[in-house]
C-alpha cells in the first residue's frame, strides 16, 4: 500500500491519564454501527516510534458484551493500542473501528459510547470526587450530570463523595475513574492495567466491578500483564508481545490447545517414570514423563483425551507401583502463555 493511502490520522492532544468522557453525543453516524457485531475491530493496526514498532500489524476482533483481556509483558505495546484505538495518537496504517463506527471517521458517535481509563486515572486533587465528576459531566450531554450519583454508589464510593480525592487510596481513585465512564453510560469501556496498584482485596473489587458490567451488556476491554487476573477475570484474550498478537480467541477455546498435566503420586515415582516413557504414550510427540518433588509428572499434547490418562494409570499398576493419587492438572493460561512463547523462541 503507498504511503499516501494509509489512514494517517491526528488525534486531539488530550494527555495520558485523561479520562474518555468528553465526546459530544452526535447519533446518524449510520447503520454499520448497530448491525456490527463487534466492539473493537482493527486490521493491520501499525503504530511505529523510529524503527520501534510497538503495534505491528494488529488483527483485533472484539466480540460486544464480553470482558476482553490484551494480554503481554510490559513493553508489549498495550498502551500504544490502546491510545490508538482513543485518537490519543496517530496510527501509521491500519483501520479500526469501535462499536462498529470506523474511526476516525465517526470517531466522535464512537467515544461517545466509550468510557477509558489510560495508565493512572487523574483527578483534582484538591476537589472532591463529586466535583471531579461534575466538571466532566458539564462536557457532556445532559443526562451525564443525573448519572454522577448512581456512577458514584455503584462503584461503591457515594459515601466519600465529598471527601478530596487527594484523600482517596489508590483503589478508591480507580474507582472513581470507572465512575467517571460510567457518567456516559458506555457500551465499552477500555480500561489500561485496571488492577495496577491494587491490593488483593482491590483487585478483587476490581473483577467484580468488570464482571457486574458485562453482566449488564456492556463490553469491557482491559489490558494487563497479569496472566491470573486475565485468566480469572475475561471471556476471551489477546496476547501480544513486542507489537504482535500472537493468539486470540476465547480462553476456554486456547486453552483446549494447551497441553494436559499428570500429576502422579506413587510408590517408586523413578521406575514409574521409566515404565511411561516406555510406552507410545509417553514417546508420542509432546509428551514427557518426568519425576517431580510430588511423584511422577506426565506431559501429555494438546487434545489429549482422558483414555489416555487410564492407560497411564493402567500401565503403572501392571507394572507393580501402588497408585495414591492421580490428579490431571487443567493448564492454566499461564502456562499456555509460556507455552507458546517458548514455541516462538524456538522458531522465530
Ligand atoms: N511516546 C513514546 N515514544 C517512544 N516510544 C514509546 C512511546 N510510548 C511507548 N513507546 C515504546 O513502545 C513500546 C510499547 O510501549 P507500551 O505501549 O507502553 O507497552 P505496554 O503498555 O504494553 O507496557 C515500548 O517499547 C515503549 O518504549
Ligand atoms: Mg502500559
Amino acid at each position: 500500500m503507498p504511503a499516501g493511502d494509509l489512514p494517517i490520522w491526528k488525534g486531539r492532544s488530550t494527555r495520558a491519564g485523561e479520562f474518555m468522557s468528553t465526546a459530544t453525543l452526535s447519533e446518524g453516524s449510520g447503520q454499520q454501527a448497530r448491525e456490527s457485531q463487534w466492539a473493537v475491530e482493527t486490521h493491520g493496526l501499525t503504530k511505529r516510534f523510529g524503527e520501534n514498532v510497538a503495534v505491528n500489524g494488529v488483527e483485533l476482533l472484539i466480540p460486544r458484551g464480553c470482558a476482553f483481556g490484551y494480554l503481554g509483558p510490559n513493553g508489549a505495546g498495550k498502551t500504544t493500542l490502546i491510545r490508538v484505538l482513543l485518537g490519543l495518537t496517530h496510527a501509521d496504517a491500519g483501520t479500526m473501528s469501535l462499536l462498529g463506527y470506523a474511526v476516525p471517521r465517526h470517531r466522535d458517535a464512537a467515544l461517545a459510547r466509550v468510557g477509558a481509563i489510560v495508565d493512572e486515572p487523574r483527578f483534582h486533587g484538591h476537589l472532591t470526587g463529586r466535583q471531579n465528576l461534575q466538571l466532566l459531566a458539564a462536557a457532556r450531554e445532559r443526562a451525564a450530570r443525573d448519572r454522577i450519583d448512581p456512577s458514584l454508589e455503584r462503584v461503591g464510593i457515594l459515601h466519600r463523595a465529598d471527601d478530596r480525592v487527594s484523600k482517596y487510596s489508590m483503589g478508591m481513585r480507580q474507582r472513581l475513574g470507572v465512575a467517571a465512564c460510567l457518567i456516559g453510560d458506555p457500551q465499552l469501556l477500555i480500561l489500561d492495567e485496571p488492577m495496577n496498584g491494587l491490593d488483593p482485596a482491590g483487585m478483587q473489587d476490581m473483577r467484580e466491578m468488570i464482571l457486574s458490567l458485562v453482566a449488564e451488556g456492556r463490553t469491557v476491554v482491559l489490558s494487563s500483564h497479569l496472566l491470573d487476573e486475565v485468566e480469572r477475570t475475561c471471556d476471551a484474550v489477546a496476547i501480544v508481545d513486542r507489537g504482535n498478537v500472537i493468539r486470540q480467541g476465547p480462553i476456554s477455546e486456547l486453552l483446549a490447545g494447551a497441553s494436559l498435566v499428570l500429576e502422579v503420586d506413587c510408590s517408586d515415582p523413578d521406575r514409574a517414570r521409566a515404565l511411561v516413557a516406555a510406552t507410545a504414550i509417553g514417546a508420542a510427540d509432546g509428551a514427557e514423563a518426568t519425576v517431580e518433588p510430588t511423584g511422577l509428572g506426565v506431559t501429555l499434547p494438546a487434545g489429549t483425551g482422558l483414555d489416555v490418562v487410564a492407560e497411564v494409570n493402567r500401565v503403572l499398576v501392571d507394572g507393580g507401583i501402588s497408585v495414591y493419587r492421580l490428579q490431571v492438572v487443567q493448564a492454566s493460561l499461564e502456562s499456555w502463555f509460556l507455552q507458546v512463547t517458548s514455541r516462538l523462541g524456538e522458531s522465530p
